[in-house]
C-alpha cells in the first residue's frame, strides 16, 4: 500500500514524525509537502493528495493541518475520497469499520504525537467491515439520493 501524506505549517512536525514512523514500518509513503515551516496555503497541499487518491493513484493518503478541519473540508469535495477528521482512537478505527475512509486527517494543533502514531497504527490495521456498511457508502455516488 502506497501511502501520500500532506500538511500545511501547522502540522510539519507531526508530518515528519509520522512519516518516519511510516518508513520504519515498511510503508511506502510519498510526501507531498509541506517541506517547511514556512506558511501556505492548506488547500494546495490537500488538493495534491486527495486528486491522487481520487484517481486511484494511492490506496491512502494522510492529511494535517493545525485543527484537521480544512484539510478535510478540501478533500472531502473530491470524488471517491472518504476523509475522515479522528483526533481520537475510536473515530480512527470507525472510519475504517464502517466508512472505509481512504484518507486520515489529524490535527497538528489538537493532538501529540504520541496519540497521532496511535492513530496511524489503528487506521492503518483496521479492516472496512463491508455489508450494510458498503450498501451504505454506495449511496453516496447514487443520484436522486438526496433527502
Ligand atoms: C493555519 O493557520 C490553519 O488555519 C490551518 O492549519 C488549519 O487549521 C485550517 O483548517
Amino acid at each position: 500500500m502506497k501511502i501520500l501524506i500532506g500538511c500545511d505549517h501547522a502540522a510539519f512536525g507531526l508530518k515528519e514524525t509520522i512519516k518516519r514512523y511510516l518508513i520504519e514500518k515498511g510503508v511506502a509513503v510519498e510526501d507531498l509537502g509541506a517541506f517547511s515551516e514556512a506558511s501556505v496555503d492548506y488547500p494546495q497541499i490537500g488538493m495534491q493528495v486527495a486528486s491522487r487518491v481520487s484517481k486511484g493513484q494511492a490506496e491512502r493518503g494522510i492529511l494535517l493541518c493545525g485543527t484537521g478541519l480544512g484539510m478535510s473540508m478540501v478533500a472531502n469535495r473530491f470524488a471517491h475520497v472518504r476523509a475522515a477528521l479522528c483526533n481520537d482512537l475510536f473515530s480512527a478505527g470507525m472510519s475504517r469499520r464502517h466508512n472505509d475512509a481512504n484518507i486520515l486527517v489529524m490535527g497538528g494543533r489538537v493532538i501529540g504525537d504520541v496519540l497521532a502514531l496511535e492513530i496511524v497504527r489503528t487506521w492503518l490495521e483496521t479492516p472496512f467491515e463491508g455489508g450494510r456498511h458498503q450498501r451504505r457508502l454506495d449511496l453516496f455516488d447514487t443520484p436522486g439520493q438526496e433527502p
